[in-house]
């Protein structure tokens, strides 16, 4: 049997084992893991480094519009290719539907965005902003061409009601899909902005405390108990708050559908950040916004217990200018300002650094955390997010030793608000279907490159559920329920 490629001689990491083995490639999928494969066209001398399963960004918004309008300043070419360069093989940006816009029209709009310029294997996210009966009616639809995951916002102009919500949650759920929630209460923090622009508070700093933890718990508490009634399962996206995580732990201690992640700004940054001269702070505003040190450390903890099984970079781009931050003017409040912060090619050097090289947690959990994770929760398992027989070969080699400043990035941004920080760790080849992406700082695959993810319905195996008793028959008087 021979192979197109061979990667030779690296330590091989998986979510749960690591170990010294040869790969052979052959189509762009793994045929052969062995001690050695040495019948291979081309050969990557691993020697020294770090083979595992290719990234999987799973939260990121590429070629998107802003609720506000704003358009990101990352396409999917330079989006994705700043992934690769972050050691991530395929990524899930959002396609989100405006007002009046049906689901066909939404997909087809991102696949304009998307085809002709993606490196990476991408999949969508679709957001729901404007659920009404002829949408809802379509989203099977979208789930049968594989995209199987829905994101609805609780805050934003966006924002979707409770009723809407249960509706999606349970349109979802019947079809094996995932809805995804932006937790936090609006209207808590529409009244706090409200109270800080009035009492003459307007600078960026001030964007911490107008949003407070509180305002993501009760939102949080709000979601898992719909999607409970609802009886679907639940991922909450970006999860900022001590209090958030402890009741995602706990919905999932007692058996609930419900999973989360975090991301590399809830556990590197601060609201301290946010406190720069004249309008600096505003490269920090992202929404849930930067906490503290205390927090952070809570975070960590929930990520090494698995209570938090995704860290995403929620890579949402708006440069510090008036294409992106200063959209609305310069003379604004915190108020006008975009929000988002980029990170989608510093959030697994981060991850590393701070969590395998300094020992918060271990490399399989590293692998598990950026990768197999995201697979398994998105339904890509086991075609990606994984080093098998028969996986696509998304792989990431990585040079563990390697220390580095973060500095400028691949995308299209004209800031890093990690710059600065000390790494050790690096990617530095990525494959997509055993084609090389990047390799040693060179970019190797071309635009288009990439192409679309079909995913399976979400496994809820092991995730029993929380059983509401007025939904038991043997409790509501076998009450008929459509
Ligand atoms: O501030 C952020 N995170 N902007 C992007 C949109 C969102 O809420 O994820
Ligand atoms: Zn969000
Ligand atoms: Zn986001």
């Amino acid at each position: 049997m021979s192979h197109n490629l061979a990667i030779r001689g690296g330590l091989l990491a998986t979510a749960t084992e690591t170990f010294r083995a040869d790969i052979g490639i052959r189509d762009g999928r793994i045929v052969t893991i062995a001690e050695a494969v040495t019948d291979a066209e081309d050969v990557i001398d691993a020697t020294d480094r770090i083979v595992m399963p290719g990234g999987i960004e799973a939260h990121c918004h590429i070629a998107q519009e802003s609720g506000m309008g704003v358009m990101t300043s990352d396409d999917y070419q330079s989006g994705s290719i700043s992934a690769a360069f972050g050691g991530n093989s395929c990524f899930v940006p959002f396609a989100a539907q405006k007002t009046g816009q049906s689901l066909a029209e939404t997909m087809q709009t991102y696949d304009g965005r998307a085809v002709p310029k993606s490196v990476l294997d991408w999949s969508y996210h679709l957001i729901l902003t404007d659920p009404t009966p002829d949408v809802l009616a379509e989203l099977p639809e979208v789930f049968a061409k594989g995209v199987t995951s829905f994101k609805v916002f609780m805050t934003y102009a966006t924002r979707v009601s409770d009723a809407q919500f249960l509706d999606i949650l349970s349109v979802a759920g019947r079809h094996g899909a995932l809805t995804m929630v932006h937790a936090e209460n609006h209207d808590m923090l529409d009244w706090m902005a409200r109270r800080m622009v009035e009492g003459g508070n307007v600078a960026p700093r001030y964007h911490a405390p107008s949003r407070p933890g509180l305002a993501e718990e009760e939102a949080i508490n709000r979601a898992i108990s719909l999607a409970r009634l609802a009886q679907a399962p639940l991922f909450i996206v970006h999860v900022s708050t001590q209090v958030g995580a402890e009741l995602v732990a706990n919905a999932r201690a007692k058996g609930g559908q419900v999973w989360a992640e975090t991301c590399p700004q809830y556990l590197f940054l601060t609201r301290e950040d946010l406190d720069k001269p004249d309008m600096e702070g505003a490269k920090f505003i992202c929404s849930p916004p930067l906490r503290d040190t205390s927090t952070q450390a809570a975070l960590w903890q929930h990520v090494q217990a698995g209570s938090l099984s995704l860290v995403s970079s929620d890579h949402a781009p708006y440069r510090y200018d008036e294409t992106g931050k200063f959209n609305a003017g310069h003379d604004i409040s915190f108020r006008q300002i975009a929000n988002g912060m980029p990170g989608i090619e510093m959030r697994l050097p981060l991850l590393f650094s701070e969590g395998v090289t300094k020992g918060r947690i271990s490399l399989n959990q590293f692998v598990a955390l950026s990768s197999t994770n995201a697979a398994q929760i998105y339904g890509m398992l086991p075609r990606k997010g994984s080093l098998s027989i028969g996986a696509d070969a998304d792989i990431a080699i990585w040079d563990p030793n390697e220390t580095w400043f973060a500095d400028e990035m691949h995308d299209a941004m004209d800031y890093n608000p990690f710059a600065g920080i000390k790494v050790t760790g690096r990617p530095v080849t990525v494959l997509g279907r055993g084609r090389r992406i990047v390799d040693k700082g060179e970019l190797i695959a071309e635009p288009g490159s990439g192409q679309f993810v079909k995913r399976a319905p979400v496994d809820s195996t092991g995730h029993p559920g929380q059983p509401v008793p007025e939904l038991d028959p043997t409790q509501n008087f076998g009450a008929i329920l459509p």
